[in-house]
């Protein structure tokens, strides 16, 4: 059976393999799909060692997705872009093609929750790996208008200034931002240490399309703080979760699957409804 599996550290509470099996299922297509938690310096080994004994793609997650960068044959160009792989897929030529579905994923699910991204003015908060994978498909969709704003601002100018090419992109601190937006995505870790990104109240209202690429089985903290301040439609990262993985299954399988059935099995795993 076509062997998959997601490399991360840590990887054990992973919903790839959930996700895959169910895609597998609806697909009807027969493959396995498990979890590597290789050490932090033992990843290039561990990559190497499941192709060589036929694994035929794998996903990669935090922390290893800007070394897959460095490991794999040939990237695609959003790959490329986004200076990380998250999906490889061994070719039947046997190259390892390095992909990156996380800002496609993005796109999908906003899309899916009728978000318009033509002619919008879109605020991406932080400037990390997340904001990076973000940027070119964001960008693609044409927005008025994409404010990059980061606690750390030299490194949302560099982000503003190396997507340039691509479309009205443009840095400002925190304390410049002038609304009113019509879309923030906070892509920063703030969360992650129960922390909120320094946003003004007051850029909040309730037209506004707010997008946390994290999740968690309640609100994210700010998830709340936006609905405190007046938001009404609120996004988690959860969609963006089972599209990347859609994206990622069409690469390796050539057959796209749904993703609202299994986006609803997996909130129900996960206790949300
Ligand atoms: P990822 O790959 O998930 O983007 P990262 O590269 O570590 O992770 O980037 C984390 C982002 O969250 C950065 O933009 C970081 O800001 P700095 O560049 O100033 O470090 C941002 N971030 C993390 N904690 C934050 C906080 N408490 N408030 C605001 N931004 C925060």
């Amino acid at each position: 059976m076509d062997r998959y599996l997601v490399f991360g550290h840590p990887v054990r509470h992973s919903k790839s393999p959930f996700i895959h099996t169910l895609f597998a299922r609806q697909t009807q297509q027969e493959l396995e799909y498990g979890l590597a938690e290789p050490a932090v310096d033992e990843f290039a080994h561990a990559l190497r060692t499941f192709f060589d004994q036929g694994g035929k793609g794998c996903n990669v997650t935090v922390p290893f997705k800007e070394q897959a960068f460095t490991l794999v044959d040939c990237l695609s160009p959003r790959a490329k872009r986004a200076g990380a792989v998250n999906t490889i897929k061994l070719t039947d030529d046997g190259v390892l093609l390095g992909d990156n579905t996380d800002g496609a994923g993005l796109v999908a699910d906003l899309k899916s929750h009728g978000v318009t991204l033509a002619d919008s003015r879109i605020l991406l908060l932080g400037a990390g790996g997340a904001a990076r994978g973000a940027l070119a498909p964001l960008l693609a969709e044409l927005p008025s208008e994409l404010v990059i704003a980061n606690r750390t601002h030299t490194k949302a100018q560099q982000l503003a200034a190396e997507f340039h090419d691509l479309g009205p992109v443009t840095a400002q601190t925190y304390e410049q931002l002038a609304g009113p937006f019509d879309l923030v995505i906070n892509s920063t870790s703030a969360s992650l240490q129960g922390e909120l990104p320094p946003l003004a109240p007051a850029l909040i209202h309730t037209d506004i399309a707010i997008y946390d690429m994290m999740y968690g089985a309640s609100d994210t903290a700010f998830i709340s703080w936006a609905k405190q301040h007046g938001a009404r439609q609120t996004m988690d990262g959860l969609g963006m979760l089972v599209e990347q993985a859609a994206e990622a299954f069409t690469v390796w399988r050539g057959i796209r699957p749904g993703t609202k059935q299994v986006l609803r099995e997996l909130k129900r795993n996960l206790g949300v409804i």
